[in-house]
């Protein structure tokens, strides 16, 4: 069976060819987690972008979980030289649009992120069986486009940020979000303590994707903590998170050396927290400017944390001119 999917054509051409790179990793380190491994080839038809694979056969569980892959527009199956749209197995929970719909400087592109999300899921031990409701953290949350992926696909959320704007404003969002779409959901506040003294404010979100679900008590929960993620051990209860997904600071706000050291520092001293909430089998993807972070020191810093980077195809691509990304992605043991 010889399958083509199509890729949504990103506006802008430079940044087209980064998604790309992205989709083909995602697609290739999906397939191989599905036991379907095979060459992922990107071709152009028709002008459009396309990657291509084949492979024996796609069970429904492999279609949903391909369903899912950020960078895809429609997927199709290749018969006869005739293009045959596949029918997607869209497993959105609620919206489909609260990752993309709040805009602001320094949001980091949701079909990116929903890519990692992907990419790490694929190197856990949590691959999706049946309906899995995995708990995903953002330990550098902004105003929560992690969150808010996981909450599309079902799964629950915690967030940790120390900007308390970007927390209002993400709580702010999602609860006229909830409103709009008349979706039942409870918001409750509460302190956390972080070495005997109140260290962390918690927004916490219960929200079902049906009112009988809400009433049967079958929900979902968003909680974003305003804190410091250094802190992210006390915050969070230990190897209570399956997906760590984030986008760390690109420091191009000062762009100077002290900046850039207190990156990396900041994420020296969060990676062992972040390790112990990690449950076993679990996976950080974790993204960086390529400009301001040197990949090897992170590296050597997850790797002294105790998590085992993950060998992976290049997932270097460049943003914009002063951001070229890259992505680790490392598993606890
Ligand atoms: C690149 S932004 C993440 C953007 C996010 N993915 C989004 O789309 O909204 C990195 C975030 O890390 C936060 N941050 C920096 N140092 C932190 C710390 N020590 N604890 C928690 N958050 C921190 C910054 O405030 C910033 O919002």
């Amino acid at each position: 069976m010889k399958c083509a999917f199509l890729l949504y054509p990103h506006p802008n051409v430079r940044y087209r060819q980064s998604l790309l790179t992205i989709a083909q990793a995602e697609l290739s380190m999906t397939l191989e987690a599905l036991g379907r491994g095979g060459e992922v080839r990107p071709v152009t038809m028709g002008g459009a972008a396309f990657l291509t694979f084949d492979c024996d056969h796609l069970t429904r569980r492999d279609v949903r979980m391909l369903s899912q892959l950020a960078g895809v527009y429609v997927m199709f199956t290749m018969e006869d030289a005739q293009m045959v749209p596949m029918e997607p197995e869209h497993p959105n929970y609620i919206g489909e649009d609260l990752p993309a719909l709040l805009k602001y400087k320094g949001k980091t592109n949701e079909m990116f992120t929903d890519a990692m999300l992907t990419m790490a899921l694929s190197q856990s031990a949590f691959m999706p069986v049946h309906d899995s409701q995995l708990i995903v953290c953002d330990p550098m949350a902004g105003r929560g486009t992690t969150l808010m992926l996981a909450a599309r696909r079902g799964y629950h959320g915690v967030g940790i940020e120390i900007s308390k704007g970007d927390v209002k404003e993400c709580c702010d969002f999602l609860t006229r979000y909830l409103e709009y779409h008349r979706t039942k959901y409870k918001r409750s506040e509460s302190a956390l303590t972080v070495r005997g003294k109140v260290g962390g404010r918690e927004t916490k979100f219960v929200f079902s994707d049906t009112a009988e679900h809400f009433k049967d008590g079958d929900t979902r929960t968003l909680r974003m903590i305003c804190g410091d993620t250094r802190d992210a051990c006390a915050l969070l209860r230990p190897q209570s998170v399956h997906l760590m997904v984030t986008d760390v600071p690109y420091g191009v706000q000062k762009g100077t050396a002290g900046r850039q050291d207190t990156i990396g520092g900041t994420i020296g001293a969060a990676l062992g927290g972040w390790q112990e909430v990690l449950k076993p089998g679990g996976v950080l993807a974790m993204s960086f400017n390529t400009y301001v972070t040197r990949r090897a020191e992170l590296e050597r810093q997850c790797e002294k944390a105790g998590l085992c980077v993950v060998q992976t195809p290049s997932l270097e691509h460049w943003v914009e001119q002063a951001v070229n990304r890259d992505v680790i992605l490392a598993r606890k043991p």
